[in-house]
């Protein structure tokens, strides 16, 4: 199968990794010709390493990277059975991107976008065919992250959408199906994630460090939200929350937060820019003294909100339970599913703790989802 890929950016050059791992041949479009050279080179470190550490041959690694081929000419993406764009965030640009494309493939070839935050709908509707046109949705490092989302637009038809989903589980990835929405799963479900924790230490409650500390003791998360705000970015993470927050007509569940915004306009970025909540140069935050009830006061928090997310996402029927749980464990390494949590706990036990923050604080941020208050009434589960 040729495999076209159109950016070479973090996110193309990794799914171009993945497809000729999976034997595919494929082409990588960039405009610009240094993106290439980069990616070219980039991925021969990769698989440097990758000899060094044992996990392929010298000769696996050349035949990888043998089957991708960089090119700054469109054209020769012509006669692809699927091409996926994953070049700059921008609606305009991505739909002259897919007209430009429909020209050069055959009308059965799959049309896929990676975008994060636009809709396919949108992107779609700058074909002439636009039933070939599919979201998917991989996360960073691509090769790395197991879960795909994979997002059909209105138009989609019910074959181009199985065939996707065929090629990429074929590439040894984890798919899940979600509706066209904003955020998808994950971007949507983990919101809380972030948005809790952030408002946590804007109350005064406890530091990052203290925030960080609670989910990962408590709750066996493998990074807090500062630090993993720190890893993403706080400009990348901070426009995320924006871009789901007016796409949700300013629901103020999502809505985002002024400590964030600062730290994105003074450039403290995280990791990437040597400060964020966190110092790099000397890692100068401690935790200092705190009590384990007030570490269990926060992970419940924070949890129970991310429940509720989860919890709401099905019950406007984003996904299947299965596929929530299963995005949240692999698109953002969850210690586990949020329903299965759920259940663990209690839907009862949940709906609890978030009435008693909607009490607190009488904001419609805190509303239960009115599943959890359907199924607290019935004594059901989500899953046993
Ligand atoms: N970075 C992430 O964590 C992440 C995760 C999932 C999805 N995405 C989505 O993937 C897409 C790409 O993100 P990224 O982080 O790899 O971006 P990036 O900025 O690293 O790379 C984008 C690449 O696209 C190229 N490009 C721009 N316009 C082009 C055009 N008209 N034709 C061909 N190439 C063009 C640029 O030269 C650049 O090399 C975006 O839609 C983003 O929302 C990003």
């Amino acid at each position: 199968m040729k495999v076209g890929i159109v950016g070479c950016g973090s996110m193309g050059s990794g799914i171009a990794q993945v497809a000729a791992t999976a034997k595919e041949t494929v082409v990588v479009y960039d405009t610009n010709a240094n993106a290439l050279e980069k990616a070219e080179s980039s991925l021969r470190k990769i698989f440097n390493r990758l000899i060094e550490k044992g996990k392929y041959t010298e000769q696996e690694a050349n035949d990888i990277i043998g089957r991708i081929e960089y090119t700054n000419t469109l054209e020769k993406l012509s006669g692809a059975d699927i091409v996926i764009e994953a070049i700059i965030e921008s609606l305009e640009i991505k739909q002259s991107v897919f007209k430009q494309l429909e020209g050069l493939v055959s009308k059965d070839a799959i049309l896929a976008s990676n975008t994060s935050s636009l809709s396919i709908a949108s992107i779609a509707a700058s074909c002439e065919f636009s039933s070939r046109v599919v979201g998917i949705h991989f996360f960073n490092p691509a090769p790395l992250m197991k879960l795909v989302e994979i997002i059909p637009a209105v138009s989609t038809s019910s074959a181009i959408l199985t065939k996707a989903k065929e090629i990429i589980d074929s590439w040894g990835k984890t798919t899940v199906l979600v509706k066209d929405t904003p955020g998808f799963i994950v971007n949507r479900v983990a919101r809380p994630f972030y948005g809790e924790a952030l408002r946590i230490y804007e109350e005064g409650i406890a530091n990052f460090a203290t925030i960080d500390a609670a989910m990962k003791q408590v709750g066996g998360f493998r990074m807090g939200p500062f630090e993993l705000m720190d890893y993403i970015g706080n400009d990348i993470n901070y426009t995320v929350t924006e871009t789901v927050f007016k796409a949700f007509y300013y629901d103020p569940r999502y809505k985002p937060s002024f400590t964030q915004k600062r730290m994105s306009e003074a450039g403290y970025l995280g990791r990437k820019s040597g400060k964020g909540y966190y110092d790099y140069s000397d890692n100068a935050n401690s935790q200092g003294e705190i009590s384990e009830e007030v570490l269990e006061e926060i992970f419940n928090r924070i949890l129970a909100m991310l429940i509720n997310e989860a919890a709401d996402a099905l019950f406007w029927n984003i996904a299947s339970k299965e596929d929530i749980d299963l995005a949240m464990r692999f698109g953002t390494n969850y210690p586990k599913g949020l329903l299965a949590w759920a259940d663990e706990i209690g839907i009862e036990t949940i709906l609890n703790r978030l009435n008693s923050l909607y009490e607190t604080y009488c904001e419609d941020r805190y509303r239960p989802s009115p599943l959890l208050r359907k199924m607290a009434k019935e004594g059901s589960t989500f899953f046993s």
